[in-house]
């Protein structure tokens, strides 16, 4: 953990109470002159750092961005997603920049967000539209003992994660649908965007592209985007911490990924069917053009949705897009 990602953690640790620089100097093993220039770069960035000269120092207000090192102090000690985070004022895309990392041999675990991209992309070739520190726009690089038909599973659990989180963060009751949209109100807030890179088997790595349309109003949507998509904050009605968020995602995609390697996918699978709004219902899915109706039934082992055809036969989907019928 670099200095201020420490000084941030234990200024969070102390909570309303101050904390002395005597007690941040001796556990950090810096003078107190350190310290408090240390202190003085945070609050450039935007920190409310009050000090006293009695009592020390206290973390009032932390400013809207994402700073690597405050989403560290955040997170603690992740297992594996969020042990190295890094943070981009502009990317093309950010799954461009966690290909790269791969590409150089990094570690799973690292996440990459951008708080602005300018060519966001989503499924089906599709631009996604991520406008500077409105949202979140990061993604994860994996390295799962899984084979490439298995990785959808990692959108599963990604996108129970995103429920979770998104659920405790702001109060709303999302929805998935399937495979990795999220609803509020039935309109998409959230959706994920896997990539893989595989020479048969097994899978070399995997980037799980997220974002989330955190602080967005109506006006940064386009009109046709703006029949089907929404932020949590026009759902909400109030602005969103995004950072605070992005520290509860990662924090439950540690625990969902740590579920998913120790082979509980089973237990992942049932919370997303608890959650999925297209589960149980007819829907038509439109693979490249070839339509295919049925009753969505359930997950199956891999994470595939097995469709009921109106013939009567159990159809595994993997991808395409879901249209739920009245
Ligand atoms: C979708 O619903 O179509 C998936 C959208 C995924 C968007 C995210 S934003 C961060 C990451 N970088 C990208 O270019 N796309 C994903």
């Amino acid at each position: 953990m670099t200095i201020d990602a420490q000084i941030l953690t234990a200024l969070r640790a102390g909570e309303d109470r101050f904390v002395t620089g005597g007690d941040l100097a001796q556990h950090l093993g810096l003078t107190r002159a350190a310290i408090a220039a240390r202190i003085h770069e945070l609050r450039t960035l935007g920190y409310e750092i009050e000090a006293s000269p009695h009592d020390g120092y206290r973390l009032r207000a932390c400013p809207d961005l994402l700073h690597a090192d405050d989403l560290v102090s955040r997170l603690g000690k992740p297992r594996v997603v969020g042990r190295d985070i890094r943070v981009f004022r502009e990317t093309t895309s950010s799954n461009d920049v966690a290909e790269k990392l791969a590409a150089d041999g990094v570690k799973e675990g690292v996440v990459v967000f951008a708080e602005s991209q300018s060519k966001g992309r989503g499924r089906l070739g599709r631009r996604w539209i991520s406008p500077a520190r409105k949202g979140l726009w990061f993604s994860i690089l994996l390295r799962p003992a899984l084979r490439p038909f298995e990785a959808t599973r990692l959108t599963i659990a990604a996108a129970t994660a995103l429920f979770r989180a998104i659920r405790a963060e702001t109060g709303l009751f999302p929805e998935i649908k399937w495979p990795n949209d999220l609803l509020v109100r039935g309109k998409k807030v959230a959706g994920i965007l896997t990539e893989l890179k595989a020479e048969l088997d097994p899978l070399r790595y995997l980037v799980l592209g997220i974002g989330v349309d955190v602080n967005l109003n109506a006006s940064d949507f386009s009109d046709e985007l703006r029949k089907t998509a929404t932020s949590l904050k026009i759902e909400s009605g109030e602005s969103v911490d995004r950072a605070a968020l992005a520290a509860s995602i990662l924090r439950e995609l540690d625990r969902d990924y740590a579920r998913l390697c120790s082979g509980q996918f089973e237990a992942i699978a049932e919370e997303w069917e608890e959650h999925c709004t297209t589960i149980g219902r007819n829907v038509v899915i439109d693979l490249a053009g070839r339509k295919i109706q049925g009753r969505a039934e359930c997950l199956d082992a891999d994470g595939a949705l097995l469709l009921r055809t109106q013939y009567g036969r159990l159809e595994r989907m993997v991808g395409g897009d879901v249209r739920v019928e009245k």
